[in-house]
């Protein structure tokens, strides 16, 4: 298995935090840290952060996604955000599915699925977030839970897109916890993923995408969860509002 064929990427994934002004200073601070960063990087910023954050980091290194996106290209959807909004504005990622989501806001495995079909046929890269409960590992269902999210999310998405999709390893008893997975642990689902992604498309397709994992990744644990081969990378909730937190990051996915 060859890791390098894959693009690491490191994604904060800033959550309901940083108002434009607050963002400006985020990425500014950010810009010289990681401007020779070996790995893509990525800042996914509330909707009403986006254009300062783009505005902000022309020119550079590092990529701007959102953090949503409704699937139909306008009409009466009151308070949504269409993908052309996005890529006019210079948008280039956005974070689909995550389990905040999916817990708080009604998102299921069909919505993912037309949000990832409508991200992709837009031309922006989607980041499609995975990730079992505490209760179904204790069942001992993980693979399955994660199988299953991952089959319904790229339901009719073809090999040619598949590999333009990024899918985080998100495990929801991980995430704003402090409890990260162990590198094993992750590597085991990230791999499964892969596994999958071979049964869905063929080996070739599988080994071109790239399988973050997120939940509580830090400075401390960051080396030896991207040093797994199946981990390509990281979307950092936490971590990724402090500058000097996100740059260790960065700097390991680059070594
Ligand atoms: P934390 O890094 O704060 O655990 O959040 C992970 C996450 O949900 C990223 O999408």
């Amino acid at each position: 298995m060859d890791k390098s064929k894959r693009k690491a990427i490191i994604a904060g994934n800033w959550k309901m935090n940083k108002t434009p002004s607050q963002a400006k200073a985020l990425l500014e601070e950010l810009i010289p840290m990681v401007k020779d960063a070996d790995c893509e990087v990525v800042a996914c910023v509330p909707y009403v952060d986006l254009a300062v954050a783009v505005e902000t980091v022309k020119g550079t290194n590092i990529k701007i996604g959102a953090e949503n996106a409704h699937w139909e290209k306008s009409g009466a959807f009151t308070g949504e955000i269409s993908t052309d909004m996005l890529k006019e504005i210079g948008v280039e990622y956005v974070v689909l599915g995550h389990s905040e989501r999916r817990q708080y806001f009604g998102e299921t495995d069909e919505t993912v699925n037309k949000r990832t079909k409508a991200v992709l046929a837009a031309g922006l890269i989607p980041i499609v977030c995975v990730g079992e409960l505490l209760w179904e590992r204790k069942c001992d269902i993980t693979d399955e839970v994660v199988a299953r999210q991952v089959k319904l999310a790229l339901y009719d998405v073809s090999a040619e897109d598949v590999k333009k999709t990024v899918i985080a390893y998100e495990p929801v008893w991980a995430i704003g916890t402090g409890e990260t997975a162990t590198a094993d642990q992750a590597e085991e689902v990230c791999a499964a993923i892969r596994a999958t992604l071979a049964k869905l498309y063929d080996a070739e397709t599988a080994e071109a995408v790239t399988i973050q994992y997120g939940g509580s990744m830090n400075a401390g644990n960051c080396d030896e969860l991207l040093a797994k081969t199946n981990v390509d990378g990281g979307l950092i909730g936490g971590a990724s509002l402090v500058a000097e937190k996100f740059q260790p990051i960065v700097a390991a996915a680059s070594k």
